[in-house]
């Protein structure tokens, strides 16, 4: 058995209740990768006796952080979107790559390989760089069998690059390719019939992703979608309400959704069905920025409905070209009112229970030893001020 013991150091996190847990002086000891004990360092001696102490030199222990939303593998820039959107006269305009989504489908499809990897990477590296332990990657720029099973056997193949695990989420519903301009079902059921349950077989896929939005597709349309992942036992998660209210976060929740995500424009029914359905509200206020929208997610009628909120990057070249989660948290603070411990759990807590995953983002027994150490003295300074510094990984 492979023991450590970390001490001189506090430690954070946040407990079932929304509650922040801050202990003085504490005392961690790791048993094979889990945490056997996180608490005060008085509550026990024996430790200090029997093993060697890892001095922390005064630092804050946390989770390590989920980025649960990202559309991390793709080609290219959309620099173009943005300022079309914000100087459209501008003469320099027209050498930056445009076109929405689709125009990131085509840098992507178009991409080698290699470059997607090292593209992936650089990333990753960023994030790991920041204290994120685990990531959700999103297919979506491939928009065919070939082009979707490339995006997640790559994100399959990053898992554990830089000591972060990936999760994956297809998204075969994020944009109509040209080929099915006029017959949004027609690519729906190719993607039903053929596209989600051969990446099912294979695999890749650990959570089902959609678009429904007036952006996006109709409830309607994606309603069969919603089917197929459930008769595959995928969980779905769904980007929601963004753009316009069209009941995606009603039929998502129906569907008995894992997270629902953006939520600009979330009805009270789908926050009554996100409550019932035991959903994860995921914020993504990089997104809501980036577009400039003046609407924002309704944070305190979530709260009311003891919803969690996730807080996420999005990194994605159209709406969101960073990888800086806690700077995410601070804007969900900032932009959306949240309150610090609500972020502190949204990148901890709340963001591993968007995709799933019980046995991390707190210091509960048994937990993955997934831990960061910074240089701060409470763990608010984390996601209540601008944040750049890099922590220190503590269990590789
Ligand atoms: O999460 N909302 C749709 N999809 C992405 C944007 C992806 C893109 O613009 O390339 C999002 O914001
Ligand atoms: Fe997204």
């Amino acid at each position: 058995m492979v023991e450590l013991l970390f001490g001189n150091c506090s430690l954070a996190d946040v407990d079932a209740n929304g509650s922040l847990r801050f202990v003085q002086d504490g005392l961690i000891h790791i048993q094979d990768g889990r945490i056997a004990f996180a608490g005060r360092r008085g509550e026990r001696a024996d430790l200090t006796r029997r093993l060697e102490l890892h001095d922390l030199e005064s630092r804050l222990v946390t989770p390590g952080l989920v980025d649960c939303h990202t559309h991390l593998i793709y080609a290219g820039d959309r620099l173009g979107d943005y300022l079309a959107a914000r100087d459209p006269l501008d003469p320099e305009l027209h050498r930056f790559q445009s076109g929405g989504i689709l125009a990131t489908v085509a840098a992507t499809n178009n991409a080698s390989r290699e470059s997607l990897v090292a593209l992936a990477r650089g990333r990753l590296a960023q994030m790991a760089d920041h204290g994120v332990t685990t990531v959700e990657i999103k297919s979506g720029y491939g928009l065919s069998l070939e082009g979707e099973r490339r995006l997640l056997t790559i994100a399959r193949e990053l898992s554990g690059y830089q000591g972060i695990e990936v999760v994956t989420s297809f998204l075969g519903a994020h944009a109509l390719p040209e080929v099915f301009a006029s017959d949004p079902s027609g690519y729906i059921a190719l993607l039903v019939g053929e596209v989600m349950p051969a990446l099912a077989a294979e695999g890749l896929i650990d959570m089902v992703d959609c678009f429904v939005d007036p952006e996006g597709f109709s409830p309607q349309v994606i309603a069969p979608y919603l089917v197929r992942a459930k008769e595959l036992g995928l969980p779905i998660r769904a980007h929601v309400d963004q753009f316009g209210a069209i009941g995606g976060g009603e039929l998502a929740t129906s569907f008995g959704a894992r997270s629902i995500d953006h939520l600009e424009h979330l009805s009270k029914a789908a926050i009554g069905g996100a409550h019932t359905a035991g959903t994860v509200a995921v914020l993504l206020p990089f997104a809501s920025l980036h577009k400039g929208f003046p609407t924002h997610p309704p944070v305190t009628e979530l709260r009311a409905a003891r919803v969690p909120m996730a807080v996420a990057t999005d990194l994605n070249p159209g709406t969101s070209p960073t990888s800086s989660l806690l700077l995410a948290a601070y804007l969900a603070v900032t932009l959306y009112g949240l309150r610090p411990v609500e972020a502190f759990a949204g990148v901890t807590r709340h963001g591993a229970r968007a995709l799933g995953l019980l046995d991390r983002g707190t210091l509960d027994q048994g937990s993955r030893a997934d831990l960061v150490a910074w240089e701060v003295a409470h763990p608010y300074e984390l996601v209540a001020s601008i944040f750049d510094q890099r922590p220190r990984r503590l269990v590789p």
